[in-house]
């Protein structure tokens, strides 16, 4: 791997096309692109910034910035004292109807949310249509940027029917846990995925370049009985989530 690291960084010196002079930008844009090759996968370690300052001819303080820029991307990963890693993807199957801190607490990651809005108010046209309430019906709103400990994964904006949630401070870390705390939990979803670049504004949220590829998610979560309990539209990283179906012939 690290020779194709190598060659990779000499190819980019090579090229005029790149216009790239800076020699920190051109080992990011190596190693990112040994990434997408696969000629290091997920998890594995990085040589250490000594021996890619070695075989490179950089200095150490060039292979510390190249890094330090894709651990701030998400690309890599950084555990003290153990090196740096290939940050593996998180892949979500998509036939069980579960909730975003179950998948990542089964992953062995910490979910955590910031809190943009969660708020009591009345139901838009879009959202009564969504949600088969009649206008003017309360309904609680969460906006949230959703973490992998300090990472940012994911934009959600859930409305949910206040007779399931009549008080938005229930829901602390999980939407799904104070549901199931009141007895609707969803027990069925429809689900729209769909490519869309990300926007300026959850890009900067998001730590991803604007325009980068993002998934959009749109959730209608349903209980037994066939009442909507959940509208959720989410803005996933595309750099790190993966949606894994399971195909039957029948
Ligand atoms: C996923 C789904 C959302 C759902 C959420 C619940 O992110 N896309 O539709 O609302 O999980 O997660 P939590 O219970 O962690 O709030």
């Amino acid at each position: 791997m690290q020779n194709a690291l190598a060659h990779e960084y000499r190819r980019l010196c090579r090229d005029p096309s790149t216009q790239q002079p800076l020699a920190y930008l051109r080992l990011r844009r190596a190693i990112r692109s040994i990434v997408e090759h696969r000629d290091i996968e997920p998890g594995q370690a990085l040589p250490s910034e000594r021996d890619l300052s070695q075989a490179l001819g950089l200095s150490r303080v060039t292979v510390r910035k190249a890094i330090a820029g894709l651990v701030e991307e998400g690309l890599l990963n950084q555990r003290h004292g153990a090196g740096t890693f290939v940050a593996e993807r998180i892949v979500k199957p998509m036939s069980r109807l579960t909730s975003f801190t179950e998948d990542l607490r089964a992953r062995g990651l910490n979910p955590r949310s910031e809190f943009f809005e969660r708020s009591l108010g009345e139901v838009s046209p879009e959202e009564a249509m969504a949600l088969n309430l009649s206008p003017g019906a309360p309904v609680v709103r969460l906006h949230r940027l959703r973490y992998a400990g300090d990472e940012p994964l994911a934009m959600e904006r859930s409305v949910v029917p206040a007779s399931f949630l009549p008080d938005p401070m229930l829901v602390r870390d999980s939407l799904y846990e104070a549901l199931e705390q009141r007895g609707y939990r969803p027990s069925r979803a429809l689900q729209r995925l769909r490519a869309v670049p990300m926007s300026t504004q959850n890009a900067r949220l998001l730590h991803v370049p604007a325009g980068s590829a993002g998934l959009s998610i749109e959730r209608r979560a349903f209980l037994a009985d066939g009442r909507v309990v959940e509208f959720t539209s989410s803005w996933y990283r595309g750099d790190i989530y993966d949606f894994v179906a399971e195909l039957h012939t029948e």
